[in-house]
């Protein structure tokens, strides 16, 4: 029987977030890092899908979902949010597969810079990505902490911030700061964010200048947070961190990419460790973030 490859519906949501999970705790225990994922709702995926239904795909066999894949794209820029291939059915040519119907969502979208982030340890996918045009930019290490044992080392907050209420002016500035740090816009994502019960986010002004954005979520997980300057990166992650800490989650943690100096600096210094290292891959010509940190791999 061949295997099906077809457009994901959103019945196959929970399935596929089923087979991801499973993918990924495979994988971080043959490394040694034990288990990284927790199931969680696929609202993103859902989203995603509603949005753009050509980036979600499935592959299947005699009525069983083996592979995953899911991108999304904004403006001239598309984003590999996930591929994942059940651990007993990896090395058949499916991630393959899946990979090239998910670029042809890339040229659909008239994509120019393309981008994913994958597992520093995991050589097939790095292979496989690499083969399709994709190259290591930077690594991203994932770092956590206890919140009590990072909040009494936290400092002032440098910069003040507003929380984020969605009004025009607000959704003009978040493009622009967007559009400076990473080279494109993505007020829908702005929008489900905005949506999301479990996050909140802030702008964060130095003096009378807004200088970045920041999100936090309930489990105390910072992400997305973007600035217009490196120079003001170190003061941004530093009042997020003392805002996460203001909060009731047992943990805080970040995604954190190499290129971030100063960030990864501070996270350092109050004590985060590194739990994952990851690696953010893309085409030929797409700089690596000096003034951005990704939510996680799928959202970035
Ligand atoms: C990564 C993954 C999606 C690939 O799917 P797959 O179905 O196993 O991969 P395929 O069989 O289609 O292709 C494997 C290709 O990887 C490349 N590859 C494998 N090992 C490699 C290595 N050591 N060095 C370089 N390239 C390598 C080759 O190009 C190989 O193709 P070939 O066998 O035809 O030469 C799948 O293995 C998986 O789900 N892994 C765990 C989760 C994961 O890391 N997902 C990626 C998240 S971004």
């Amino acid at each position: 029987m061949p295997i099906l490859y077809r457009r994901a519906e959103p019945q196959d949501l929970v399935a596929a977030e089923s087979l991801v999970v499973a993918s990924i705790n495979e994988l971080t225990e043959r490394h040694g890092f034990g288990l990284m994922a927790t199931s969680s709702p696929p609202n993103f995926q859902q989203f995603s899908l509603k949005d753009d239904p050509d980036g979600l795909w499935i592959a299947e066999e005699l009525g069983d979902i083996l592979g995953f894949a899911w991108s999304w794209a904004c403006s001239d820029f598309w984003f590999l949010a996930q591929l994942f291939v059940e651990p007993g059915q990896q090395g058949r040519g499916i991630g393959n597969e899946l990979l090239k119907l998910t670029l042809e969502h890339a040229q659909k979208s008239k994509a120019v810079h393309k981008a994913l982030i994958t597992f520093t340890f995991n050589r097939v996918s790095q292979g496989l990505y690499i083969r399709h045009g994709f190259y290591p930019k930077a690594p991203v290490y994932f770092l956590g902490i206890a919140r009590d044992h990072l909040r009494p080392s936290l400092p002032e907050s440098p910069l003040r911030s507003t929380a984020i209420d969605g009004s025009d002016a607000q959704l003009k500035r978040l493009a622009e700061i967007d559009s400076i740090s990473l080279g494109f816009t993505r007020e829908k994502h702005h929008r489900y964010l905005r949506n999301d019960p479990d996050t909140s986010g802030v702008m964060l002004y130095s003096s009378s200048e807004c200088v970045g954005y920041a999100y936090v979520n309930s489990s105390g997980h910072i992400g997305p947070l973007a600035v217009t300057r490196p120079d003001v990166l170190g003061h941004a992650f530093t009042s997020t961190l003392k805002l996460a800490a203001e909060r009731q989650s047992k943990n805080i943690s970040a995604f954190v990419p190499g290129t971030c100096d100063s960030a990864l600096g501070i996270a350092v210094k109050f004590g985060m460790r590194i739990t994952f290292p990851m690696l953010l891959m893309a085409t030929s010509g797409y700089p690596s973030w000096t003034g951005y940190l990704p939510r996680n791999p799928g959202f970035m």
